[in-house]
């Protein structure tokens, strides 16, 4: 086991390289096995989440060559079918893009249910939904998702109740190759839609629209291998600069998209930042104290729910009282107790949170609930007074690529520390 251990009180200062989106990377490495060619993926982030995608694909008899620590070649013709019930399909969210692919690929799929951050329920009707709509039958058996396109997959017209990111990529992915022409409405608009439509448009789909709440599809009966470079990781550059804001520091946050930050940076100038936005960089500094605000998460451009934590520690520090009001997941505030325990004012109700600032933060043991709070544990750490403990690395390690290392370059005061196993221990007394 390991622990984050973060002394407070340093402003960042320097650059730091944003790497590539890990919401966009997770569904175009199991698209590859939908090719007839090998692929090559740029820009892949080193994220615990790719390692666990590139062993199933190996497991599955992909032939995976890392041509740099960001780029690989890919090659799936070898795979015969997409059935993935192992512990590493259940390890991570993601994995449900392999039942849009298996559909796509194989006219059928069984995956374990996937896992990921626990942010309350997470159901995948909306995906199952489509993919019946475009003629597959679902079925969910002691925990594995059978889908199955008997005599193959037709265009359909699909108005989803909800808008999903996954759902939205999984019909994309399941209707590329369908027979004729898929409308999918009401979906969903983030950075890494585009550019999944993109990776699936090289390999020579026919996607338009992505981006807009309309996406429309010609199916084409085969998919070539492409080279890809992954987009920049907006929420990690968000978490930067989130970091430099709370700090008081200095840093130029670089190979960013900024059309893909308008929201974050908005938010940010509100509670206190200056932000100066370059072509594919950005130099953010703090401006004023911090101020307080009012914040409602929404699907993309709307504030994204994976900033919450991060910007709720800049409001915990802030003057005056801000209402955050989630509006994606039943339980985003998961980390509410530990930001409590660092001496914030942080009442919740629902999907309500109320943050009253106070001048200082407190150093104290505290823990990673999900991939989102434990960035924010560090951040608050960062900021505190003495020295914190974050535990929970490993929900870090799923999204964030060399998180200490891009710390302690800018300046922080983080070390990655190993913990005594108490079983191991134990046993070695014994
Ligand atoms: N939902 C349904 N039915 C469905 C699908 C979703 O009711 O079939 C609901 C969810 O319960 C949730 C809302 O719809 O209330 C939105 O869920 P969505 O499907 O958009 O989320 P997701 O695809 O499971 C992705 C990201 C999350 C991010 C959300 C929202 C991936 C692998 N994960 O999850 O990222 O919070 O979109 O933007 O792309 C993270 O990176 O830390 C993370 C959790």
């Amino acid at each position: 086991m390991e622990k984050l251990i973060v002394t407070g009180g340093r402003p960042l200062h320097g650059t730091v390289d944003i790497g590539g989106a890990k919401n966009a990377a997770v569904a175009i490495i199991p698209a590859t096995l939908m090719a007839d060619g090998p692929c090559v993926l740029e820009n892949v982030p080193v994220i615990s989440d790719v390692s666990i995608l590139m062993d199933i694909m190996q497991e599955m008899g992909a032939e995976v060559h890392a041509m740099s620590s960001h780029s690989y070649v890919i090659d799936s013709r070898d795979i015969k079918n997409c059935e993935i019930q192992d512990e590493n399909a259940r390890r991570m969210r993601a994995s449900y893009y392999y039942l849009g692919v298996g559909l796509s690929k194989f006219g059928k799929a069984s995956v374990a249910l996937p896992g990921g951050c626990d942010l309350g329920a997470r159901p995948i009707d909306q995906h199952l939904k489509a993919f019946e709509a475009l003629g597959a039958k679902t079925d969910v058996d002691q925990g594995i998702v059978y889908v199955d396109a008997g005599s193959g997959l037709k265009g359909a017209h699909i108005f989803f109740d909800i808008v999903s990111v996954g759902a939205t990529i999984n019909a994309m992915l399941a209707a590329v190759k369908a027979e004729g022409r898929t409308i999918l409405e009401n979906v969903a608009k983030e950075p890494h839609i585009v550019d999944v439509a993109n990776f699936l448009n090289k390999m020579g789909a026919d996607i338009r629209g992505a981006g807009t709440d309309v996406i429309k599809i010609r199916g084409v009966s085969s998919l070539k291998g492409a080279q890809y470079s992954i987009i920049p990781d907006q929420i990690e550059a968000g978490t930067f600069i989130a970091a430099a804001v709370a700090t008081g520091g200095n840093v130029k946050v670089n190979n960013i998209t900024p059309k893909h930050l308008e929201t974050i940076i908005s938010r940010m100038r509100e509670v206190g930042a200056e932000i100066l936005v370059d072509e594919d960089s950005l130099t953010v500094t703090r401006k004023s104290v911090l101020c307080a605000t009012n914040v409602r998460t929404m699907p993309h451009p709307g504030f994204p729910t994976d900033m919450v934590p991060q910007f709720s520690v800049l409001l915990s520090m802030a003057e005056g009282t801000s209402i955050i009001t989630e509006g994606i997941w039943s339980n985003r505030f998961r980390y509410a107790d530990e930001l409590r325990r660092m001496g914030a004012s942080f009442t919740v109700d629902g999907k309500i949170a109320v943050i009253s600032g106070v001048e200082r933060l407190q150093a104290a043991p505290v823990m990673s609930t999900d991939l989102r709070a434990g960035a924010a544990m560090v951040i608050a750490g960062l900021c505190a007074q003495g020295t914190t403990e974050v535990s929970g690395v490993e929900y870090i390690d799923r999204g964030y690529e060399d998180f200490v290392g891009k710390l302690s370059r800018l300046g922080a005061d983080v070390k990655r520390i190993q913990i005594p196993d108490p079983v191991s221990e134990l046993a070695a007394i014994g």
